[in-house]
């Protein structure tokens, strides 16, 4: 595990528990530095402790153990007024009794701002999720999405150094989720703000921020960057919840290094790079991204390890090939092939050989 959080980020979680009934622990040990300026998300299944987070970060619930800090102090040293964080709850709760262009001049008032500044602003925050024209409304004239993106704005209007989005898209339909994806990193980005972002969306985390913390069971189990967490992941967790992943399944039988030589569950030996593996005769999970699977003789690299494979099903997916085989008895082994001009297209029943490098192969825990 991490060890504790020594570095002065902005923000700073330090072996941060939480319980809510005493008992159980719903954080069981957070470490976790966010640099300013940083688009940080929070990714992972219903119920990792990913809400309560952001709401002990928020000033909504205390720590059981450890410290939060914000610009280097302990956050229950800072008054919430002078936080400076905007938020976005999963249940966007907007003040009933105002009217849309109300509910986010509140915020600027509260900062005592001027009135022509403060219009201005709202006007520029409505019109960025698409609300200009509802002003005058009140929420519940509003559809769920559109309380959503009112609630977004609401957050963005005075320009926080700190915004908490917990799940900030959920309601939306795709088309605008993508839209409003971009605005927000864009945004975030411009006027440097430091983003907590919540999502259990994979492909929001990876299209939107600098780092992906990885949750489950209360911990992190893997914190980086989109393309390291994807190409690079440390345990079968991550490898499983992160993008479409092939799992086989063996024993260690020999490690050296930077290799290890697996012996499959029906027999067959295969190379791959020890992850969090450490000795022979331990159970593995190999992984394989279904993109680095060739199984055309002429494009496998030198040292690619091969296995045989049976052709189940062939789907043609326009700009890819998304093929099924049964590998090593595993009947769900999928692999994506880029269409072009010379690539075969398999049919069901085929034999074929397929191939990948040793490096591209990661042995981790079963
Ligand atoms: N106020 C509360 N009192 C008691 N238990 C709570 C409370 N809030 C959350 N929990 C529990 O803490 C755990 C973590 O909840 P949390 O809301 O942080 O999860 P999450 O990662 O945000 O999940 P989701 O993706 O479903 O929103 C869950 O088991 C939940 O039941
Ligand atoms: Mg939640």
């Amino acid at each position: 595990m991490a060890e504790a959080v020594t570095d002065d980020g902005f923000v700073v979680f330090d072996r941060v528990q939480k319980s809510y009934d005493g008992e159980t622990l719903v954080v069981k040990d957070l470490n976790l530095s966010i640099a300013k300026g940083e688009f940080l998300t929070m990714l992972g299944p219903s119920g990792s402790g990913k809400t309560t987070c952001l709401m002990m970060l928020a000033g909504f619930e205390t720590a059981t153990h450890g410290d939060i800090r914000l610009g280097g102090q302990p956050i229950n040293n800072i008054p919430p007024h002078k936080r400076g964080i905007g938020m976005v709850f999963q249940n966007y709760a907007l003040f009933p009794h105002m009217t849309i262009a109300e509910n986010l001049a509140f915020p600027l008032e509260v900062r005592k701002m001027g009135k022509s500044e403060r219009e201005a602003k709202i006007k520029r925050a409505l019109d960025m999720v698409e609300m200009g024209s509802f002003g005058g409304r009140r929420p519940s004239q509003l559809s769920g999405g559109q309380q959503q993106r009112v609630a977004l704005a609401r957050a963005l209007v005075f320009e926080p150094e700190l915004v908490l989005m917990d799940e900030p898209l959920g309601a939306l339909d795709k088309q605008l989720r993508e839209k409003m994806q971009f605005e927000i990193t864009d945004l975030a980005h411009n006027l440097g703000i430091t983003t907590v972002y919540v999502t259990h969306d994979q492909t929001e985390a990876l299209t939107m921020s600098d780092n992906v913390a990885v949750f489950d069971d209360g911990r992190i189990q893997q914190l980086a960057p989109p393309d390291l967490l994807y190409e690079k992941p440390e345990n079968s967790f991550v490898a499983q919840f992160i993008g479409e992943n092939n799992t086989l399944e063996g024993v260690v039988t020999e490690i050296s290094g930077d290799t290890c030589l697996v012996r499959l569950d029906d027999g067959e030996e295969l190379d791959a790079t020890p992850i969090n593996v450490s000795k022979v005769g331990e159970r593995t999970k190999v992984s394989i991204r279904p993109e680095r699977v060739e199984y055309n003789k002429e494009r496998l690299q030198e040292g690619a390890h091969t296995l045989k494979a049976e052709v189940l099903e062939f789907i043609y997916m326009g700009d890819i090939f998304r093929t099924r085989l049964r590998v090593a008895g595993n009947d769900e082994f999928i692999i994506k092939t880029r269409n072009a001009p010379d690539v075969e297209r398999l049919k069901p029943g085929q034999q074929i050989e397929i191939g990948w490098l040793p490096q591209d192969c990661r042995a981790l825990d079963a």
